[in-house]
């Protein structure tokens, strides 16, 4: 089969930054577009030069990336420093990138990209808030048709939140665009809490990266236990969640992961449980189901195939 092709669009972030490590190391798999960053984690100025920090350290300067929405929106940027760090990416230090951050704005790349491929044939990766996916929907209604997939990570509904007791960071962020993004009608897939704490980076899955010998591995095993300092504190877990790379993950493999097709819904209005992803797992309306919502990760095939795609780079 052909490689699928993708626009990434993110928010570094440690674990966006494994994310776009898996699809640049997977060419068999995905062709990557472009990567938009948006605002989330840390500000605009600092996801956009994270992403290009990534590909650069993957060794694919050419990879285009582009500055998105620099804000939600309707609502005040609120960002994850306590989790990511003051840079969004700390960690070992790294240089600043020399590769171009290309000029035109990521909302307008998402756009004419939709425009210029043959419908069904882009499939849009949103590893952080959707302002940027709602902004081009809301711009050029006409792109919506066009779009193969979403593959997500956002939500939870078992899980519930991580940044309230109800909501999702990402959702959360920025619950409009969300909102937007579910009511689009093109097939969606998502990756909610659900699944990703379950794809947790224990001791010797972290080990086998550092194991590689190389920077991407050494580099991708300071990220992971990095983060792993808060996520052990406020879960007490084995290891930290790796959110976003099960994204990619599951373009390349998606037998490793279960869900089921259901209604999912962004809460909008209160703000008790303001971006909850209400999930008709149980089925209990006829809601017209309008996502895949994932359940079930095989965390050792997922972060097998981590390892062996990681150890290209
Ligand atoms: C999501 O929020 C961010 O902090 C991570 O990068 C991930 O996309 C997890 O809730
Ligand atoms: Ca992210």
């Amino acid at each position: 089969m052909a490689p699928r092709k993708i626009i990434i669009d993110t928010d570094p972030g440690q674990d966006d930054a494994v994310a776009i490590l898996l699809a640049l190391a997977s060419p068999e798999d995905v062709t990557v577009l472009g990567v938009t960053a948006v605002a989330g984690n840390v500000p605009l100025p600092l996801t956009q030069k994270n992403a290009r920090i990534v590909c650069e350290l993957a060794g694919k300067p050419a990879t285009k990336v582009f500055a998105g929405c620099d804000a939600p929106l309707q609502r005040k940027l609120i960002t994850a420093e306590h989790v990511h760090g003051k840079t969004g990416l700390d960690g070992p230090p790294m240089d600043d990138p020399t590769m171009p951050l290309q000029e035109q704005h990521g909302v307008d790349f998402i756009i004419d990209t939709l425009r210029a491929e043959p419908a069904d044939t882009v499939t849009l990766c949103p590893l952080g808030p959707l302002t940027n996916i709602a902004s081009a929907f809301q711009k050029a209604p006409d792109i919506v048709d066009k779009v193969q997939e979403i593959v997500l990570m956002g939500g939870g509904y078992f899980e519930q939140g991580n940044i309230t007791p109800s909501a999702e960071f990402n959702i959360y962020v920025d619950p409009e665009a969300a909102d937007i993004v579910m009511r689009c009608g093109r097939p969606i897939t998502i990756m909610p809490l659900d699944v990703t704490h379950h794809a947790l980076a224990t001791r010797p899955r972290v080990d086998a990266f550092r194991a590689m010998g190389t920077r991407v591995g050494d580099m991708v095993a300071a990220w992971t236990d990095f983060f792993e300092r808060f996520d052990k504190e406020k879960y007490g877990s084995e290891g930290a969640p790796l959110h976003d790379p099960t994204v990619i993950a599951y373009l390349i493999k998606p037998e490793l992961f279960e869900g089921r097709h259901i209604n999912v819904q962004i809460e909008t209005q209160s703000e008790l449980t303001l971006g909850a992803t209400v999930a008709d797992w149980w089925r209990v309306t006829d809601h017209a189901a309008n996502a895949t919502f994932m359940r079930q990760v095989d965390a050792d095939g997922f972060f097998a195939l981590l390892a062996e795609r990681l150890a290209r780079l």
